[in-house]
Order: C-alpha cells, then sequence, then structure tokens
C-alpha cells in the first residue's frame, strides 16, 4: 500500500492528540497533589461555604488576571503544623512572606552560625507552589540577636556585620527570593531617624550601604524600602519620599517603597491620600507595594457583624487604591486568618484584622477583595 500524505498527517495529528491530553493529565494530578497535602475536614468547610467560589475565583487567580501579586505573611508554627493553613495558603495566595524567619534574629542566632532551617522550608513550599517570596526584613531596629544588641561596636565592626549578613542571607536565596525588604522602619512618627544599632554606629548612610549590598548579593532581585504609619502624606511620609529620591539621585539601586498598612476601624487611611503619595513615589519611577495589611476592629462602632462589614470596606478601599494605581504591583496582609495574626499578642486585647476567621471562613472582607478584583476585569 503506497502511504499517502494525509495518512501521516493525520497519524501526526493524533499523536499531538495524544501526547496534549497525556501530559494536560499529569499537570493536573501534580496540581492536585499539591493541594492534596491538605485534605481535611476544616478545609472542605472552607470550600463549601461558597459553592460559587471555585478555585477560579481564589485572591489568587484573581489577582494573577489583574497582574499584581497577592500575598500573606506565614508563622511557622501553622505552617508546619496545620493542614489548613498551608492549604489556603497556597490556593489564594501567589506572595510568601516569612512572618519572622527571615529576621536577623532567627537566621543569624550567633555572629558566626547562621540557620536557614526555617526560611528554607518556606522557600522550598514557596517554590513547589509558584509562589513567589518577599524576603522579610534585612535591616531592622528591633528582632535583633542580643550578640548584636546588647553588645559595643565600633562603626568599621558594625559595617562589616552588616556588609556580612546581607552578603550571606541575600546570596543564599539569590534568584530564589524575588524581593526584599532591605530597610524597614528607619523613619520615625517626626521624620527623624530612627535610632538603632546601625544608625547609631554608622551613621545614616547604612541605608544607601544596605541596598548596595543587597543589589551587588543579588542583582536580579526588587528592593525596597518598608515602614508603616506613612501611608497617607504627611510628615512621616514625606521623610520617606525625600530619603527614597534622595538615593535614587545617586543611583542606589531601590525599586520601590512598601506600605505596611496596618490601621484599624477608627482611623482608616484616607484612600485619596494615599493613592496621591503612591503616585508621587511613581513618578519617581518607584513601584509601592502595600505589604502588611491588617485592619483592628475593636474601636469600631456597632455590632461584631457591623464592624466587620466597616473593616470589608477598609480593606476593599486600600485594594481599589493600588488597583487603580499603575505603580502597585503587591497586596500583602500580615497573616490571613484571625487564629494566628500578630494583633491579639502585641496589643494584648482580642481583635480579628484579618481576611479568614479563627475557623478559616472567609469574612466579609475576603470577600470584598473577591469582588474589588473581579470589578477590576470588568
Ligand atoms: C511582627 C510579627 O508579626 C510578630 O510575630 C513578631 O513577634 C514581631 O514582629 N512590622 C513589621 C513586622 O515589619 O516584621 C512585624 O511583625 C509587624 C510590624
Amino acid at each position: 500500500m503506497r502511504i499517502k500524505k494525509w495518512m501521516i498527517l493525520t497519524v501526526l495529528l493524533l499523536s499531538t492528540v495524544i501526547v496534549t491530553v497525556f501530559s494536560s493529565k499529569l499537570i493536573l494530578s501534580n496540581q492536585t497533589e499539591i493541594a492534596n497535602t491538605t485534605d481535611s475536614i476544616e478545609l472542605e468547610q472552607y470550600q463549601n461555604l461558597d459553592q460559587s467560589k471555585s478555585l477560579k475565583t481564589t485572591l489568587r487567580s484573581l489577582a494573577q488576571a489583574q497582574g499584581i501579586q497577592v500575598g500573606a505573611a506565614v508563622l511557622m508554627e501553622p505552617f508546619r503544623e496545620d493542614a489548613n493553613y498551608r492549604g489556603i495558603l497556597t490556593r489564594e495566595f501567589n506572595l510568601l512572606v516569612p512572618e519572622n524567619a527571615m529576621k536577623w534574629r532567627i537566621l543569624h542566632p550567633e555572629r558566626h552560625r547562621y540557620d536557614f532551617t526555617d526560611a528554607d522550608a518556606l522557600v522550598t513550599f514557596a517554590k513547589t507552589n509558584q509562589m513567589q517570596v518577599q524576603g522579610h526584613t534585612l535591616v531592622w531596629h528591633q528582632s535583633l540577636p542580643s550578640w548584636l544588641a546588647e553588645a559595643e561596636w565600633t562603626r568599621e565592626e558594625v559595617l562589616e556585620l552588616m556588609r556580612q549578613h546581607i552578603y550571606t542571607v541575600v546570596g543564599h536565596y539569590r534568584g530564589q527570593v524575588e524581593s526584599w525588604d532591605v530597610v524597614n522602619e528607619a523613619i520615625s512618627h517626626n521624620g527623624k531617624m530612627r535610632d538603632s544599632v546601625f544608625l547609631n554606629n554608622i551613621g545614616p548612610e547604612y541605608i544607601e550601604m544596605a541596598f548596595r549590598w543587597a543589589h551587588e548579593a543579588d542583582p536580579q532581585a526588587r528592593l525596597f524600602y518598608n515602614d508603616h504609619d506613612a501611608e497617607e502624606l504627611g510628615k512621616k511620609s514625606d521623610a520617606i519620599y525625600e530619603l527614597v529620591k534622595n538615593l535614587l539621585e545617586r543611583n542606589v539601586p531601590i525599586h520601590g517603597v512598601g506600605f505596611q498598612m496596618h490601621t484599624s476601624l477608627k482611623k482608616p487611611p484616607n484612600p485619596q491620600k494615599v493613592a496621591a503619595n503612591i503616585q508621587r513615589l511613581g513618578e519617581l519611577g518607584l513601584e509601592v507595594w502595600i505589604t502588611e495589611m491588617d485592619v483592628q476592629i475593636y474601636d469600631g462602632k456597632g455590632t461584631r457583624e457591623e464592624k466587620l462589614a466597616a473593616q470589608a470596606e477598609v480593606y476593599r478601599d486600600i485594594l481599589r487604591v493600588c488597583l487603580d494605581a499603575p505603580n502597585c504591583k503587591s497586596f500583602a496582609t500580615w497573616g490571613f486568618s484571625d487564629k494566628y495574626s500578630w494583633i491579639p499578642y502585641f496589643f494584648d486585647r482580642p481583635d480579628s484584622p484579618l481576611l479568614f476567621d479563627e475557623s478559616y471562613r472567609p469574612k466579609p472582607a475576603y470577600n470584598a477583595l473577591v469582588e474589588e478584583l473581579q470589578g477590576a476585569s470588568q
């Protein structure tokens, strides 16, 4: 029998179809494997709460369609012990921020010893689940090991310690941690530089040096200055604006400013003023990321239901500001379940500041973010 051209073409076509079907099955089963690490009754409850919210309407998939990241800070204890926690984290978020695991005290417990155990576990998990990682944080006046905070140092010694720390940590995660909060909370409420072992021993130029060294250690990483209570226009945000403008003028590698956005019902930031602040930083060529949002409800009015509804509007307003600003590329909350928020411990009073309640049920705040992301695509 003579082999005709059309026969060859048919065979080729059929084999392409078979290979495609087979490989997409493989991909799907891989994805299910990731998801299945978390099967448990509580997680099923969460999925069943709103059947209309299929996997298509997770924050993660919606944010991806908008070209922004949606992130959450992650604590080690629930991460290791609570499958529901990991399940929601990977379904809803595409950016993972170690809440404490990359702070100096944890990563660098002794002068000549680093401990990457926790941070490595988070970075590996993020990569397995196709999430980006925001490294938090290289230079901060808090969460320092006592060997560093409680000793007397010369300028040269602190410079060398800071350089080594940044080189070692950023170098360790080169190519794996896409962005870093290089300097955290260096400015006080009055707009002056905040006291720290770095400022007091090195001088204000420690900021510039930290950015330069982080860039040398990983030239691809996106580098941020991160701070709180400077989301609107005002004394502190003016000082931050001047600081980053000055860094840019001297060609210091800085790519953006993080707005922590820890807030409460009584004093939520004014969306127009936040938008104006994001815009002026954008005019400098900088991105702005919402990095640590949570909304305390203890000071709100009305019933719990009313407070949660008001909380949802604060979240909604800030996400909308971010979606409307071309240079706002990421929206992250400081945790995601009220069960593990830092707020009740830090302020020593009960609260419910996050997107999921203590049983991982999505709150009105979660639904508001979903709606906002859906609205943005219409
Ligand atoms: C907080 C953590 O959430 C707590 O678990 C820890 O005990 C103290 O630090 N701004 C920051 C974060 O940049 O690193 C802080 O995280 C919250 C305020």
